[in-house]
């Protein structure tokens, strides 16, 4: 379940939880929102996304005596709110929280759907499991702080969730930050994680401009930022997908939006980003496809992202 509230309220909020996981940044950028709480504080990096932090996060939990029917609080973007869960789901068995994401990706995307976990020595998000918050507080007051990659990264999500609901009217970035479009955002993701809990069949379309995205930020070495990635992923996923008539045609739009509001750094060649998909997907590259009604992934060869590639770069 989702709540919308400002500052002033989630603060109010807060006071009914005596434990809370918290992004460092956000304690730094709001110390006001928190008074007594008992605080485990977390760098969101990539590399703390581990196993270690989850241990640290359990012993932080069993040395406070921390028993099955306490409710934890967990504020941050999507990094510590995967990890937090995946230690919440794990910790005697599942101990119910609530999340607060603090990201536009964190609002729109990880909080949804119930996906936690970490990443491994084996690759990113490779060890998890689904563990759905009790509810969600949604707080758009954070956007204010965001840096504007880090937004960006959320409005390529929102575009994606907007594409795969064939709707064909991009607003623009500022507009994209209203609440209404957050919440129909959230709306679309979780209407589709409803329809598929454990990513079986439909589930799949969320997948939507990541094949080449993952690839892209690979083999950019993060030059590519994952919004821009994703960006281009679905430029050029849908251009794929379009030359099979099996989506909707948006790419001509999106290319027009991204011109306007976003300047995309370029891809590196498609032969490193080709080798980099089939390494990822193990030798199948397939696009996911977005039209809910027909099936949900296309093999692809090399030749149909070479012509993507041509039309769209
Ligand atoms: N579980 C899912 O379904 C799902 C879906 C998509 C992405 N993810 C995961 O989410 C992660 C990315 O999440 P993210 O994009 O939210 O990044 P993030 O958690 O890394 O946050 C980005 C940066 O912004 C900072 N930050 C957070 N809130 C802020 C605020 N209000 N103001 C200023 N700075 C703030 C963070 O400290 C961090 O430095 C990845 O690990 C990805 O795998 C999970």
């Amino acid at each position: 379940m989702n709540h919308t509230l400002c500052l002033s309220t989630l603060k109010t909020q807060l006071l009914n939880f005596k434990y809370i996981v918290a992004d460092q940044t956000i304690l730094h950028l709001y110390p006001k929102l928190f008074s007594n709480q008992i605080i485990f504080p977390f760098l969101a990096l990539e590399e703390n996304k581990t196993q270690e932090s989850i241990n640290q996060l359990h012993h932080h939990l069993f040395n406070h005596n921390v028993r099955r029917h306490e409710h934890i609080l967990v504020i941050g973007g999507g990094i510590t709110l995967d990890m937090a869960g995946f230690a919440m789901a794990t910790y005697m068995r599942g101990i119910p929280f609530t999340s607060v994401p603090t990201t536009l990706m964190g609002m729109v995307d990880v909080s949804h759907g119930g996906k936690v976990g970490i990443n491994s020595a084996y690759g990113k998000n490779t060890i998890g499991t689904f563990y759905h918050p009790k509810s969600t507080l949604i707080c758009q007051d954070f956007l204010n702080t965001l840096p504007p990659h880090e937004l960006q990264n959320g409005i390529s999500e929102m575009l994606k969730h907007l594409i795969i609901s064939d709707q064909r009217h991009f607003p623009a970035p500022q507009k994209l930050l209203q609440y209404d479009q957050i919440l129909q955002s959230i709306q679309i993701k979780a209407n589709i994680t409803q329809q598929d809990p454990y990513d079986h069949g439909i589930r799949k379309c969320l997948n939507l401009g990541h094949t080449l995205a993952h690839a892209a930020e690979m083999a950019s070495n993060h030059r590519l930022s994952h919004g821009q990635a994703v960006a281009w992923g679905l430029l050029i996923e849908g251009h794929i997908l379009e030359q099979k008539e099996l989506i909707m045609p948006y790419t001509h739009l999106l290319n027009d939006y991204f011109n306007k509001h976003f300047q995309l750094p370029a891809l590196p060649d498609l032969s490193a980003l080709w080798q980099s998909m089939q390494h990822d997907k193990k030798n199948t590259v397939d696009v996911c496809i977005s039209q809910l009604s027909k099936p949900y992934v296309l093999g692809t060869s090399m030749d149909m992202w070479e012509q993507a590639f041509q039309k769209i770069q």
